[in-house]
């Protein structure tokens, strides 16, 4: 017998954790994985650049789908997807993460299996289970109805488990593997440390702290915005900040005509690029996912600019603080980073670099069950 398998990525966070599994899947002779890219981010440094770093293969259809709202984002992916479905008729669909390439692929598949197929293509959800229980968030959305669907739940910290099987979700289906970002950070470590990014941009090894931010909650409201600049600005008397800008918040910058000159901006940068970066920073400050947890693997300490986390165990065992949007509490919390106050983590269970071969092994196996 042989299988079909669909790894579907959309947006920027999505390349580096699908990197390996594509890599491990390629080791099973009696698979064939298709790469779809939906084209939810476009531009070349939220998309190409992580192609090329990661050495990912070109998409064996791009979808093109765009920006818009996400009605409309949601639904022009489901329409295009569907024809891949039909094209394909493949046995497995991967999804990552929680952005609306995920949710919406996660859903034109469950709509084809009530087609006319003999067995339905099984949906596999790597990152499962995390919940910030902020519904205001549309990743929380896609999260919590991709988990709904999926038949296979994969689950990168011990809050996933907890989460799923309070919401009803069978057991059976969970399965605690590890960190696949974390395995992608772990084997370009060593590479990235060559990139020329520090020189570049004019920085010292530990003696900068980086920002990134592009969270609607913290950066399409006028008001939340200046008061995190406000504190932004406030640190910078005592450190550099770097802040490679995205879009969306490039877009907010102008749009309120925002002061930001005290900050070191540049564009988005690429995956070796950033990694260099966050790895020789003296402190992260961020509203992203992902990098709560990269930096609790690179030791890091970060403060997360967001009322809370889906990622606890960051928190718990990582070098992560939850500090929200009040700028006193982004200022004080800086200062005490600065005076030396650090703190220092251990690695979470299973981040350790093997995560995308223990998925690739139980959902491959769990196919051969179910077709053979
Ligand atoms: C999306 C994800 C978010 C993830 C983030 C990482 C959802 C709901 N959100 O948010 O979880 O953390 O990606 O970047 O899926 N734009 C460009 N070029 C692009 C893509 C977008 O300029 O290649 C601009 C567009 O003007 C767009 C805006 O950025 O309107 C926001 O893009 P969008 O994909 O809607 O959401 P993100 O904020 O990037």
């Amino acid at each position: 017998m042989h299988y079909k398998a669909i790894i579907v990525v959309g947006a920027r966070p999505n390349f580096m954790k699908v990197a390996p599994i594509f890599t491990q899947c390629k080791k099973f002779h009696d698979v064939t994985p298709f790469l779809v890219h939906t084209g939810q981010h476009y531009d070349k440094e939220l998309s190409k650049v992580f192609f090329d770093d990661l050495k990912l293969p070109k998409p064996d259809f791009y979808l093109g789908i765009g920006s818009g709202t996400h009605s409309e984002q949601s639904g022009q992916i489901m329409i295009e997807f569907e024809k891949i479905l039909g094209k394909l008729d493949p046995d497995i669909v991967i999804v990552v993460g929680d952005v609306n390439s995920t949710l919406a692929c996660a859903l034109a598949t469950a709509k084809f299996r009530c087609g006319k197929r003999k067995y339905s293509p099984v949906i596999a959800h790597i990152e499962a289970g995390l919940r910030s229980h902020d519904w205001r968030m549309p990743e929380e959305i896609n999260r919590r109805l991709t988990d709904a669907l999926a038949d296979l739940l994969f689950t990168t910290e011990p809050s996933g488990q907890e989460n799923l099987i309070e919401e009803g979700i069978s057991s059976d289906k969970i399965f605690h593997v590890g960190n696949v970002m974390i395995d992608s950070l772990l084997s370009h470590k060593e590479q990235a440390e060559k990139s020329r990014i520090l020189n570049k941009l004019k920085l010292r090894k530990n003696k900068y702290a980086v920002l990134t931010m592009h969270r609607p909650g913290n950066v399409d409201e006028r008001g939340d915005l200046a008061g995190i600049l406000a504190a932004l600005e406030e640190i910078s008397r005592a450190t550099e900040i770097v802040f490679p800008v995205h879009p969306r918040t490039k877009k907010m910058f102008d749009r309120y005509e925002l002061k930001t000159d005290f900050l070191k901006t540049t564009a988005s940068l690429g995956y070796l690029d950033f990694l260099k970066l966050l790895a020789n920073a003296n402190f992260v400050l961020t509203d992203s996912g992902g990098i709560q947890e990269e930096t609790t693997v690179l030791k890091v300490p970060c403060l997360t600019l967001r009322e809370n986390t889906e990622r606890p165990v960051t928190v718990s065992q990582g070098t992560n603080i939850i500090v929200g949007k009040d700028p006193d509490a982004i200022v004080e919390q800086a200062r005490k980073i600065l005076s030396g106050e650090r703190k220092q983590g251990q690695i979470p269970d299973f981040w350790d670099g093997k995560a995308a071969q223990r998925i690739c092994k139980i959902a491959f196996n769990y196919l051969k069950c179910i077709v053979d």
